[in-house]
């Protein structure tokens, strides 16, 4: 991971002052550097010098999407700190996701690398489709479990999916069909509980302002559940919503007690990941790696 970090760094320099500095910044800024970490655990020991390109392409795709993500979310902070769009308008965010876009694909493109390629790029698909698909889905409370769902297929458990398996396919290493459904299992409940933290959690652990979702009118599963238990959120209309009426409605959907409900949904699925592994060609301590991992997106708070 330090070689990553080291790599990440030296790819922010260069591309002209304004462009470099944003996305220095959001280097720099931190984020929890997990789909990186679940590279080189997927890959393994002995695949570690190739994984490690693989694993800074994967965290670039995904920084490209958070910058990206803010502008359509018009979010004001990110790891803490002001996002791009915020600082540099909207035009510069765009650019600065297009330029780490760019970036992550060069890292890992090259003779014998079509499937690196194949399985970034899909996943950059899945992210734009699900994204697109939210801006669709914006604002509109009849929006149910199976559409939500489905977005946070494509949003997230690819491009998790994706980094379970970028560091291992070229060397035809075993085990890719159950690492495939350990990763979109592991990011399903990945999406499952930061859709919890953006009711709950804490803004100086999320490193997020709380309330996002409801007021750029992204109807998650805590919201889609409270709505069934009660009447005045049944009722809420999300474009009136301010920021200090977004926090009000997020203490009533904590208070209908689902956000438990759907963090056991997310043990499921880390409990579906976990099967997945155990049925596969890994050892022991690979195991042990994966569960931890997958233990740790649900019981999280940050
Ligand atoms: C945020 O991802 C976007 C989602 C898919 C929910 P992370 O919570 O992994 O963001 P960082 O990298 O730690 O900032
Ligand atoms: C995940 O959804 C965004 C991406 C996968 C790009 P969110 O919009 O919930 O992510 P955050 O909460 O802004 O990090
Ligand atoms: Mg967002
Ligand atoms: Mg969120």
């Amino acid at each position: 991971m330090a070689e990553v970090e080291a790599r990440l760094a030296e790819l922010a320099v260069g591309h002209g002052e304004a462009l470099g500095a944003e996305a220095r910044a959001t280097l720099s800024a931190g984020g929890k550097r997990l789909r990186p970490l679940l590279v080189l655990i997927c890959a393994g020991a002995e695949r570690a010098e190739h994984a490690v390109h693989a694993a800074v392409a994967v965290e670039m795709v995904h920084m490209a999407t958070l910058v990206h993500d803010d502008v359509l979310d018009e979010a004001p902070v990110r790891r803490g700190l002001p996002t791009v769009v915020a600082r540099a308008g909207r035009e510069r965010a765009v650019a600065v996701g297009d330029l780490l876009f760019s970036r992550a694909f060069a890292e890992i493109a090259g003779p014998g690398a079509e499937r690196q390629v194949g399985l970034l790029s899909a996943a950059s698909i899945g992210l734009a489709l699900g994204e697109l698909a939210q801006r669709r889905d914006a604002f509109d409370t009849s929006i149910g479990e199976e559409r939500y769902l489905e977005r946070c297929e494509l949003k997230t458990a690819g491009l998790f999916e994706s980094a379970c398996l970028v560091g291992r396919v070229a060397a035809g290493a075993p085990g890719e069909e159950e690492l495939a459904t350990y990763g979109r299992e592991i990011g399903l409940a990945f999406q499952l509980l930061d859709d919890v933290l953006d009711v709950c959690g804490p803004p100086e652990r999320t490193g997020k302002a709380r309330g996002t979702d409801l007021l750029d009118g992204t109807v998650t599963l805590p919201l889609i559940l409270a709505r069934e238990r009660d009447p005045e959120l049944a009722a809420l209309s999300l474009r009136s919503l301010d920021a200090a009426s977004a926090e009000r409605a997020c203490d009533r959907i904590a208070a209908t007690g689902v956000l438990e409900q759907v963090r056991d949904r997310g043990r499921e699925g880390v409990e579906r990941a976990k099967a997945a592994v155990a049925a596969g060609p890994f050892d022991e301590a690979g195991r042990r790696l994966l569960g931890l991992v997958a233990d740790g997106v649900v019981e999280r708070y940050s």
